[in-house]
C-alpha cells in the first residue's frame, strides 16, 4: 500500500505542483486547504494532469477542533506544510493575522503530529530569513537576520518552533528555504492563481504583457548591482516541488543525518529585475512596458542560494533555466486569459 501524504495548503501555488509530483511518484495525497487563497478548480487541474483526484478536506488550521477531527479521520505517513499567508507587504498591515495563521496553526499541527507519532514533517520556509546576507551565494550557515516583515518573522519563528519540538519529541523535520518560485506546470493546467494585484515580479510581468496591467514598476535601479536593479534567485516551481519529494523521502527512508535539517532551494544563479524583463521579452516575443520607480521598502539588494547542501544531501538540483520558467509563466497567463 503506497504511503499517504498530507499536504496542507495543497491547493496553493507550490502545494498544488507538489501534489502533482507526489502522485507522479506513486504516493496517495490528501489535501487540506481553507480555500482562502486558492480554488477548488485546482483540484480538477491536479486530476486532469495526473488522472488521480486527491482527497480534499476544507479545514481552517486555526481551528484546533477541526484539525483534530481531520487527524481522527485520516491516517497519514508524513506531512508537507505549505499553508500560510505569504504576502510581505500585507503582513506589515496585518501582523496579528500572520502570527495567528502562520504560527498558531503550525503549533496546532505539530501538537497533532507529536501526539499521534506522525514523524516526517516538511516545512515551507523562505530565503527571507536571511535578510540581506553578508556573503553571496548564501549558505544555510548564514546568520538569520532580524526579519524585515512579520511574514519573514513567522518563517524564522516557525523554524525555531520546529527545532524545539524535534528536540522534545520524536518528530523528524526538514525546512526548505525557498528562493523565488516562478513559472507554472508545463501543461499550463495549474499555475500561480492571480488573486488581486500581484505582489511578485513575474506575475506582474505576465499580466502587463497580456494587457491586464498598464505597465510594470521596477522598484529601483540605484542598487549596487551591475545594472542597478535588485538580484534574486528565480526557481521553476516544478523544480521546487521536486525538492519536497526528495526531502520527504530522506525522512521516510530515515537517511536524515539530524532530526531537523535545513536546505536552501534555489538555482544558485542570481538574476536582476532588468535581466528577468529582457529574458521575458525574448521568450515571449512581447515588448514589456515598464518604468523605473523608487525602491520598495524591505527589499534586499541581492539574494541567491548556495545549493551545494541540497545538491549533495537531497541529491536534488534545479533543472529548468530562467528562460524555461518564464516561458511557462507566459504560457499559463495566455491559458487563463484565453
Ligand atoms: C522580486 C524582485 C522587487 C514586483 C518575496 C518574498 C519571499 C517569497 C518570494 C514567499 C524584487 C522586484 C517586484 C514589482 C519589481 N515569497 N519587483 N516590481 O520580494 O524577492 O520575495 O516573494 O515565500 O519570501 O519575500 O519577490 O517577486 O516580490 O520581488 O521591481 O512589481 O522584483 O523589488 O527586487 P521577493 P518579488
Amino acid at each position: 500500500m503506497s504511503k499517504k501524504i498530507l499536504i496542507t495548503g495543497g491547493l496553493g501555488y507550490i502545494g498544488s505542483h507538489t501534489a502533482v509530483e507526489l502522485i507522479n511518484e506513486g504516493y496517495q495525497v490528501v489535501i487540506l486547504d481553507d480555500l482562502s487563497n486558492s480554488s477548488l478548480d485546482v483540484l480538477d487541474g491536479i486530476e486532469q494532469i495526473t488522472g488521480v483526484r486527491p482527497e480534499f478536506v476544507k479545514v481552517d488550521m486555526r481551528d484546533k477542533q477541526a484539525l483534530n477531527q481531520f487527524f481522527d479521520n485520516y491516517q497519514v505517513d508524513g506531512v508537507i506544510h505549505f499553508s500560510a499567508f505569504k504576502a510581505v507587504g500585507e503582513s506589515v498591515e496585518k501582523p496579528l493575522a500572520y502570527y495567528e495563521n502562520n504560527l498558531n496553526a503550525l503549533v496546532y499541527l505539530l501538537q497533532e503530529l507529536t501526539v499521534r507519532n506522525i514523524r516526517p514533517f516538511i516545512f515551507s520556509s523562505s530565503c527571507t530569513v536571511y535578510g540581506q546576507a553578508d556573503e553571496l551565494p548564501v549558505t544555510e550557515k548564514a546568520p538569520v537576520k532580524p526579519a524585515e516583515s512579520p511574514y519573514g518573522f513567522t518563517k524564522q519563528v516557525g523554524e525555531i518552533i520546529i527545532r524545539d519540538t524535534v528536540r522534545a519529541t520524536k518528530l523528524k523535520a526538514i525546512a526548505l528555504r525557498y528562493f523565488n518560485p516562478i513559472g507554472a506546470h508545463p501543461t499550463a493546467i495549474i499555475g500561480e492563481l492571480p488573486l488581486g494585484i500581484p505582489q511578485n515580479l513575474v506575475p506582474f510581468i505576465t499580466q502587463t504583457a497580456i494587457g491586464l496591467r498598464a505597465e510594470l514598476s521596477v522598484f529601483g535601479n540605484d542598487y549596487p548591482t551591475p545594472d542597478g536593479t535588485a538580484i534574486r534567485d528565480y526557481i521553476h516551481v516544478v523544480d521546487l516541488a521536486k525538492a519536497h519529494i526528495a526531502a520527504l523521502e530522506r525522512l521516510l527512508n530515515q537517511s536524515n543525518k539530524e532530526n531537523f535539517e535545513i536546505f536552501n532551494i534555489g538555482t544558485g544563479k542570481g538574476s536582476s529585475v532588468l535581466e528577468v524583463i529582457q529574458t521575458f521579452e525574448k521568450v515571449s516575443g512581447q515588448k514589456l512596458n515598464y518604468k523605473i520607480v523608487s525602491r520598495r521598502t524591505g527589499d534586499v539588494v541581492a539574494a541567491y542560494a548556495n545549493t551545494a547542501l541540497a545538491n549533495k544531501e537531497l541529491r536534488w538540483k534545479a533543472k529548468s533555466s530562467l528562460e524555461e520558467a518564464l516561458a511557462s509563466a507566459w504560457a499559463w497567463e495566455l491559458k487563463i486569459r484565453a
